[in-house]
């Protein structure tokens, strides 16, 4: 077999990173000690590697420090990290010499520094380093092994985000479904119990249910009445729309200019995949046009190659927002996908200017057509 080697005519760096970003994973953070002190790195090519012996394996790239002083120290401990981590995650990836810095720590069976709020630690000693392109495949046999009780810290295609039963989620698509079909009367309180005998489901899966919709902004935590349902009106709309809008200006003041040739034309398919699904006034099929909306945002954004950034994109309510107001009728306006245009020409030209200005209008139309829709609905949604 030929040898793979970095300058193999098949692929380039940037399309292996962006095909191999489609497999998600978990992340920890690999932690050593020796005696010039404590060392880690966030880590997400770790894995467990055999049940008798325990032993998991860790890829670190040679050059990094953390991987030499493994090989130093003859053990590692793995730290993965939990929901709402991705601090740690964003810390231990960026080479300092005050890495653990406000970070808690505690010893290790074997000595490792172990973090104290890691969702679990698995100690291991090096029992073999195998040479792997520019990393090393540390094999190690497991020493010590705790987990607790959370929810992990995953990262797909360079953005971090959180792990979900597909049981629970489908008790949530049930639960949004009720509240966007208006169900409950707005700022009606919607109690644990009810929602759960409703949907004839466990008390934890109509918890689940209602902690992403506080998230979607489609319910709020009222800390005397419990969970109430938001009113959708204008204040929540503009605040939605002006959200990306801020994203998506800065986005453009980092890349317009600079933006790879692949990227630019990935940004235009997607562009054309959401205009086909508008056509004159009428959305074609409404769901496939809001995905196909968010996928041409979402590209816009992550040509900033800034996990944060595409991240806190997607923890707005721009789909629930869009669903609680476009959705109610199927008439909006082609002015909307021409403001689109305008953004896809003015990055494909390098023009700023012309983008960010396509970015505010598009917002303006936005903010405009959700006014006219609260006003035929009586001002709430
Ligand atoms: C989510 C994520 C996963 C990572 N996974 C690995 C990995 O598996 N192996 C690796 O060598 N570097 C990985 N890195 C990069 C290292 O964390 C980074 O190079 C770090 O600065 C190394 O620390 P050091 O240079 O202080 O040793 C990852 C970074 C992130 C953000």
């Amino acid at each position: 077999m030929a040898p793979i080697t970095a300058d193999s005519p098949e692929f380039d760096a940037g399309t292996f990173r962006h095909v191999v970003g489609h497999l998600p994973s978990g992340v920890t953070v690999v932690t050593t000690r020796t005696p010039d002190g404590e060392f880690g790195m966030t880590a997400s090519s770790v894995t467990s590697l055999s049940l008798t012996p325990p032993m998991m394996l860790a890829c670190l790239n040679r050059s990094s420090p953390t991987s030499r002083a493994v090989s130093r120290a003859g053990a590692f401990a793995v730290n993965v990290l939990g929901e709402g981590h991705e601090h740690l995650a964003q810390q231990f990836a960026v080479h300092s010499d005050s890495k653990f810095a406000g970070v808690a720590v505690l010893d290790g069976t074997l000595g490792m520094p172990v973090l104290a709020d890691a969702l679990a630690h698995i100690e291991c000693e090096v029992v073999e380093e195998v040479t792997g392109g520019t990393h090393t495949v540390f094999l190690g046999r497991v020493v010590d092994a705790k987990a607790e009780e959370g929810s992990p810290l995953t990262y797909f295609r360079g953005g971090f985000g959180r792990f979900e039963f597909a049981r629970d989620d489908a008790v949530y698509q049930q639960a949004r479904q009720r509240l966007l079909e208006r169900m409950y009367a707005a700022d009606a309180v919607l109690q644990l119990d009810d929602l759960a005998y409703r949907l004839r489901v466990e008390k934890s899966a109509a918890f689940y249910a209602l902690t992403r919709l506080t998230a979607d902004g489609l319910v709020r935590r009222d800390p005397d009445r419990g969970y109430v349902i938001v009113p959708f009106d204008t204040r929540t709309s503009d605040e939605t729309f002006d959200a990306p809008c801020a994203i998506e200006l800065g986005v453009i003041d980092m890349v317009v200019g600079r933006v790879p040739h692949e990227e630019l034309a990935n940004l235009r398919s997607r562009f054309e995949a959401m205009a086909a699904l508008l056509v004159g006034d009428r959305f074609v099929d409404f769901d496939r046009y809001l995905d196909a909306n968010y996928a041409f945002h979402e590209g816009l954004v992550s040509l900033a190659h800034n996990g944060a950034l595409t991240a806190a994109f997607g923890r707005l309510s721009i789909k629930t927002v869009m669903t609680r107001s476009f959705g109610v009728t199927p008439v909006t306006s082609e002015e909307f996908v021409d403001a689109q245009r305008q953004i896809t020409n003015g990055v494909e030209q390098g023009d700023g200017d012309a983008a960010r200005a396509a970015v505010y209008r598009y917002t303006r139309l936005a903010k405009q057509r959700v006014r006219q829709i609260l006003a035929q609905t009586g001002g709430r949604l």
